[in-house]
């Protein structure tokens, strides 16, 4: 973020932002409650609390995506062959109606289970030493907004994989309670001039089938989806969970 930039204006939400010395000072004017909050570099003593809002934010997706599996067409035609071949051969409700439930508590344990082993694989992957991994790295950061002297939201970048000319964003998560305050929206304008200012071309990014608040965000601040893709596991190309790539060029244009 360079430090001469002063008073950048967010029209839609009257948020106006200062840079100060150590971070980026917001406040937000919203219809019904006033808010502020700052945007600064990640310390050491914010460890813990970026890691649970980290997995707040991440284990908040596992009702949302069971509920976006139980409409796949596959899944939902697999549980009506259950059903239909156990009461023919039953002949009593009893036992497909048990064998669909335990299907169901079954799917609901597997979602589960694979949001939290990713939350777990991350916590001790990057975010297990946020310093090593994003400060002292090159053209890497992170950042955490504050609201009243408490850490509210986290964001990170690192030079994208496989696109030499860009950075990817990571880890944007705000806490419940502090949303549609425009938090995000001030991190992904951090996110954009941080990567414009080293030079990359544009900022990318990968978020689900179902985090929809995401894909709203990212979309009110321009970011254009380029590709869509399953991971190759099976369970992902059974149940279509789409991973959504999104780009924001910030050569040509700034995040607004
Ligand atoms: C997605 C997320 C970061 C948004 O944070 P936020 O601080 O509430 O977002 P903002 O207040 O800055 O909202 C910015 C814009 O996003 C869109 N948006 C965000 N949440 C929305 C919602 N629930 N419904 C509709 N639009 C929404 C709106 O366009 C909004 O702008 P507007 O209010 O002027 O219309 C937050 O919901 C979150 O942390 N989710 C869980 C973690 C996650 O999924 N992270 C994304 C990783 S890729």
């Amino acid at each position: 973020m360079s430090s001469e930039l002063e008073g950048i204006r967010f029209e839609k939400r009257q948020v106006f932002c200062l840079v100060r010395t150590r971070g980026l000072c917001c406040t937000s004017e919203g219809a019904s409650a006033m808010s502020c909050f700052k945007v600064r570099r990640y310390q050491d003593e914010d460890k813990e609390v970026v890691k649970e809002i980290f997995a707040l934010g991440m284990s908040e997706h596992v009702p949302t995506s069971f509920m976006y599996v139980l409409k796949q067409p596959l899944i939902q035609m697999v549980l009506m062959c259950i059903f239909c071949s156990l009461l023919a051969s039953s002949k009593s409700f009893l036992l497909p109606v048990l064998a669909v439930t335990l299907l169901l508590a079954g799917t609901r344990q597997t979602v589960s289970y694979l949001f939290m082993s990713y939350i777990d694989a991350s916590l001790k992957d990057d975010l297990g030493c946020i310093k090593k991994n994003y400060l002292e790295k090159k053209d890497s950061c992170f950042w955490v907004a504050e609201s009243e002297g408490q850490v509210v939201a986290t964001m990170a970048c690192v030079p994208a994989k496989g696109q030499e000319e860009c950075l990817e964003l990571k880890r944007l998560s705000v806490r419940r309670n502090h949303r549609g305050k425009g938090i995000a929206k001030a991190l992904c304008k951090v996110a954009a001039d941080f990567t414009r200012d080293r030079g990359y071309q544009a900022v990318v990014l990968y978020v689900s089938v179902v985090q929809t608040d995401a894909q709203k965000l990212y979309e009110h601040m321009r970011f254009r989806k380029i590709r869509q893709f399953l991971f190759p596991k099976l369970i992902s190309k059974l149940t279509n969970f789409y991973i959504f790539e999104y780009r924001l060029e910030v050569q040509e244009s700034s995040a607004s």
